[in-house]
């Protein structure tokens, strides 16, 4: 049986680890010990227990495990590359990665240095913690999964069956860097201004922040169609990206997006991988991104103070 190690027991790695145990070995690999014994709340509201098999990354030098078939990565963007390093003397360089990070920071990164697989997937499923020894799965949502340069399909289409007969709903496709880039413009619109001023999604609308997150939205439709990325929808500019964000907005409106999260519970938010690699592709394209600098510095500034 192919095993599975999670590195980052956060909400999407435990939600995982629920979907995957009954089906295939699989280990969450934590900074911390967790109770074996974990609760799930469905999107349906059902209370589920079982048991989640974890160590601690100290734990596995100490012990090692058999070698896994996949190492799934789902700690925040910027942790990424951190938490890899820490069991890079435990796996195989050939080991298949799967990346479950925001933005476009990571993931170009560890394609390149990562001598095997690296999948990256892209997930609309909601969940979050209600401590160590719960998540609620708040809503479904597809998945999606591929490789930055479509090497691997037949590895993402045997992880996205299994992930499937998880009832994880996933799909692999051949252009997981449009569906990336895709996401992160509209985290780019969103988690910045709601993290800053401190509303929920829905607030966007209004007078006070609508002028700001259209100015957004122009700069990063220019940039994406630097990086090739095509207008969602068929649509053809900026205005494709205006009608998704709001769409986005009305459908999240009583969303707490993810950023204003971390700047609640004064954690860095993950700004380095939503507005750098933009601000990184206006400089290299000689573009203006005055508005998603100054986003950037606001944010600083505020985690700054943390
Ligand atoms: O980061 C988030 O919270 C979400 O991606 C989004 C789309 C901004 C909705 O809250």
């Amino acid at each position: 049986m192919t095993s599975h190690w999670i590195l980052g027991p956060g909400a999407i790695g435990r939600l995982l680890a629920h979907s995957l145990s009954p089906f295939t070995d699989t280990t969450l690999i934590g900074r911390r010990a967790l109770p074996e014994q974990q609760h799930l709340t469905t999107p349906e509201g059902e209370e589920r227990i079982q048991r989640l098999a974890s160590v601690t990354a100290a734990e596995l030098t100490s012990h090692p495990l058999p070698a896994p078939g996949f190492v799934h990565i789902t700690t925040k963007a910027m942790a990424a590359e951190a938490v890899l390093a820490s069991i890079a003397d435990v796996v195989a360089p050939t080991t298949p990665l799967v990346l479950w990070q925001n933005g476009f920071l990571a993931q170009p990164r560890i394609t390149q240095t990562w001598p095997g697989p690296v999948l990256c997937a892209t997930t609309t499923q909601g969940a979050y913690l209600t401590g160590d020894g719960g998540v609620v799965h708040a809503g479904r949502g597809p998945t999606f999964i591929g490789d930055l340069d479509n090497q691997h399909a037949v590895l993402a289409e045997a992880l996205a069956a299994l992930l499937s007969e998880a009832n994880f709903t996933a799909t692999a496709v051949g252009d997981i860097r449009q569906r990336l880039w895709q996401k992160l413009a509209v985290n780019a619109a969103i988690n910045p201004l709601v993290a800053l001023n401190g509303v929920r999604n829905g607030e966007l609308r209004g007078d006070a922040y609508a002028g700001r997150l259209a100015a957004v939205v122009k700069e990063v439709a220019a940039i994406l169609k630097q990086e090739n990325i095509a207008p969602p929808n068929g649509g053809k500019n900026e205005d494709a990206w205006l009608a998704l964000v709001w769409q986005v907005v009305e459908n999240t409106a009583n969303n707490k997006a993810s950023m204003l999260q971390d700047v609640e519970a004064k954690r860095p938010t993950e700004r380095g991988a939503i507005l750098g690699p933009l601000i990184d592709s206006a400089e290299r394209h000689g573009l203006q991104c005055g508005v998603l600098k100054e986003l950037d510095s606001e944010l600083a500034k505020l985690e700054a103070e943390f």
